[in-house]
């Protein structure tokens, strides 16, 4: 690790790192081969990895890894550090709470910035409407007690979710995502009382909205029922299953059926909150007011933090003791969310995103003009994706994609893949990249393209 550190011209510490692409062994580097030799020895194998190396520093737009390469990083660790890493108003606020105490477990003897966070979600989060809200540690669990609170609430048993969805890897949550391999193979009997409606997917399934909410609403009415149906849930932009953006009137019109019909509408907003579409929800971008939202990974600058938040005659449906967890709303991971929510709201954050947007769209539109093995741009914010396709056929290229994600994440990117059928790379950057790291990012991807 020593290595590592000397290379830097600034002292460690997120944002102070020199924001630039740098090799100096190949990708992994020997420091980085050891540990991955030792991974392979000490971490279970289903617990996989993207990128070969391992990070000893990262912030603004660049992840330093073992060996003193400087990668860009064009991931925010699935979407997680959207302020960057190491903001320094977030390293403040954990410095100060865990010297002061790091758990009482909030339902034992409860404080305040449990409490603080809850309002200020309440206070963020779509809709002007009474609202509460329960702290969780990951978005799978959010997922889980989502549904368990609209359960409670309605008395009815069964849930909805969407064709490429995803929701997590715990029992109830693999039941909802779609996605067999990796996320579900081998793990069954999944949870019951589970249904799946199919997506508006524009780019694949060229229904407008209105058709395409028509055709899941059908398939809800008639496989399940509404007389049994306690929620739908559904990503307003989906994440894992290919960055998928539904057709304008799509989501107004399932909100709307739910609302006419006793059930429940849950947003998962873990991927797609805070500020990382150009908005500080997706539901925003889509009129949209769901009645319980789950969040989760850019809440707390990079701490495990969960949420659920919604209407508070549903989340007061539970009985006391039923929702909550030893860990859940932690102090530290408390203080960091209250010091990024902050952030969002006062340092611009929503407008830094769209100008990502405008400069990954062009620079990727351009490539698609140029390339017809890119099917498809699309996306909002911090949040675009580009499809890879067969261009005689339009079928999904899995091959391709994987190739030029590994050309280059050697060539010192780090980027992601995503997509039910393996072909989309997603652009998820923190958004404070610089924009000279961006225009460097994907250049390497067009020269990764040009050569697979
Ligand atoms: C939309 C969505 N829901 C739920 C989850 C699960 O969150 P976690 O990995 O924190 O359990 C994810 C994670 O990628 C997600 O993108």
């Amino acid at each position: 690790m020593g290595s590592a550190i000397d290379t830097l011209t600034t002292p460690l510490g997120g944002p102070t790192l020199p924001q630039e692409r740098r090799l100096v062994t190949s990708i992994p580097g020997p420091r980085s081969q050891e540990l991955l030799a030792r991974k392979a020895a000490a971490v279970a194998a289903g617990v996989g990895h993207t990128a070969p190396i391992h990070a000893v520093a990262a912030g603004g737009g660049v992840v330093l890894d073992a060996d003193g390469n400087s990668l860009i990083d064009l991931g925010s660790g699935i979407a997680v550090t959207t302020l960057g890493n190491a903001h320094p108003k977030i390293v403040e606020a954990v410095q100060a709470q865990i010297a002061q105490f790091s758990h009482t477990c909030f339902m034992v003897s409860p404080y305040e910035s449990y409490v603080a966070v809850a309002e200020a979600l309440n206070r963020v989060t779509p809709g002007a409407h009474v609202k509460k809200s329960a702290l969780f540690n990951s978005g799978a669990e959010a997922v889980e007690n989502a549904v368990k609170i609209a359960r409670k609430f309605t008395g009815k048993q069964a849930v909805v979710a969407f064709d490429h969805g995803y929701h997590g890897r715990t029992n109830l949550t693999m039941a909802l995502t779609a996605k067999a391999m990796p996320y579900k193979s081998g793990f069954g009997p999944f949870a019951s009382e589970i249904y799946r409606a199919p997506m508006s997917n524009p780019y694949r399934d060229g229904l407008t909205g209105a058709q395409a909410a028509k055709k899941a609403i059908s398939i809800i009415e008639k496989q399940v029922g509404a007389d049994n149906l306690a929620a739908v849930i559904i990503e307003p932009i989906q994440g894992e299953g290919g960055f998928i953006v539904p057709a304008d009137g799509f989501l107004p019109a399932v909100v709307e059926w739910c609302r006419e019909n006793g059930v429940v509408f849950i947003a998962d907003e873990i991927q797609t909150g805070f500020a990382r579409t150009g908005e500080m929800f997706a539901s925003d971008r889509f009129g949209i007011v769901p009645d319980l939202i789950t969040t989760a990974k850019g809440i707390a600058g990079g701490l495990p933090l969960a949420a659920v938040t919604g209407r508070a005659a549903i989340m007061d449906a539970s009985h006391a003791g039923g929702l909550g967890g030893t860990y859940g709303g932690n102090p530290v991971a408390c203080a960091a969310a209250l010091a990024a929510i902050e952030v969002f709201e006062t340092e611009g954050l929503v407008d830094r995103a769209r100008e990502i947007e405008l400069l990954l769209k062009t620079r990727l539109t351009d490539l698609q003009n140029a390339d017809a093995r890119i099917g498809d741009v699309r996306g909002y914010g911090a949040m675009i994706a580009a499809e890879f396709v067969d261009p005689e056929t339009n079928e999904p290229d899995a091959a391709l994609t994987a190739s030029v994600a590994k050309a280059c994440t050697a060539q010192g990117v780090i980027v992601l893949t995503c997509g039910t059928y393996g072909n989309v790379i997603r652009f998820l950057p923190p958004l404070s990249i610089p924009d000279d790291l961006l225009h460097e990012g994907i250049d390497v991807v067009a020269a990764a393209l040009a050569g697979a």
